[in-house]
């Protein structure tokens, strides 16, 4: 007999992106609790340097921690690429990334081997889904991309099938994507699933599109599972939103990523000056 926890999920992200994991989290694990946190008042990390990523990274987790989650899942593709591996192995929690679970879906799909990513600066710069994919399949051959308007262009809403903006931005950072001939294409960033269908028309359907969204809800909900932590509550789960600036601003936008007509659950800002320096 496996043991259960009630305590909820942590998930946190730069920003909103981090909600495309909550969307899939919610629909495989829909008795969990959720506690997310969104550093919107730090956003974008992707343009910055390492050490700042880290140290909002470890305050982002040190938040989490607080507010007892059995696990952290940093929906985050920069942070996941960013925080070094012996940081990542001295977390006494259950912790997932969004790089992992991504690349091992790309390696699945691929088949001849040619592997797109697209991410923020600092997670094309790292090399890291480069890393992983090649530890996995040592002949690939991976061609990045950084795409920095992406983020801000989501955040401001710039999601629409049909903005002209987005599609524009979209097929001049794709286009060495194309010309190198890929058959997967990873949306290294959590951000990019709510532009998926602007990225998929362009690449065309030839190309399987990896989302970390989902791939990361399935790699956390087996994680938690094969270590006896699902909760075994019977009434749908609850989420709270903790947001690093004012909760209209988040409001305003969470429930496109969301999917839903409006956020429900606690929402509440945080004082970035009370945040913790680590774990
Ligand atoms: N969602 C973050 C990511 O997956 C956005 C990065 C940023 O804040 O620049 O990389």
């Amino acid at each position: 007999m496996y043991p259960m926890d009630q305590r909820p999920i942590g998930v946190f992200d730069s920003g909103l992106g981090g909600l495309t994991v909550v969307k899939e989290l919610v629909k495989l694990l829909p008795h969990e609790n959720i506690v997310y946190f969104g550093d919107i008042g730090r956003v974008p990390y992707g343009t910055r340097g390492r050490a700042i990523i880290q140290k909002y990274a470890m305050q982002d987790i040190a938040f989490l921690l607080q507010k007892d989650v059995k696990m952290v899942i940093a929906a985050c593709g920069t942070v996941s690429a960013i925080l070094p591996k012996e940081t990542v192995k001295s977390f006494t929690f259950p912790y997932s990334g969004v790089v992992k679970p991504a690349v091992q879906a790309a390696c699945a799909a691929t088949v001849t081997g040619r592997i797109g990513v697209i991410g923020t600066s600092a997670t094309i710069k790292s090399g890291a889904y480069g890393k992983e994919i090649r530890a996995i399949r040592p002949d690939a051959v991976v061609i990045g991309n950084a795409c920095p308007l992406f983020v801000p262009l989501v955040e401001n809403g710039f999601i629409g099938p049909d903005n002209q903006v987005t599609q524009l931005v979209a097929r001049q950072y794709l286009a060495p994507i194309l010309e190198n001939k890929v058959d997967t294409l990873i949306l290294g960033c959590t951000h990019y699933p709510i532009i998926k269908r602007i990225i998929g028309e362009i690449v065309g359907e030839d190309i399987t599109l990896i989302d970390p969204g989902k791939e990361t809800a399935r790699h956390a909900a087996a994680l938690l599972q094969s270590q006896g932590l699902l909760s075994d509550r019977k009434a749908p789960g609850e989420c709270a939103y903790y947001v690093s600036d004012t909760a209209d601003i988040f409001e305003q936008t969470a429930s496109i990523f969301l999917q839903t007509d409006s956020v429900t659950g606690h929402i509440e800002q945080v004082d970035l000056d009370s945040l913790q320096p680590t774990v």
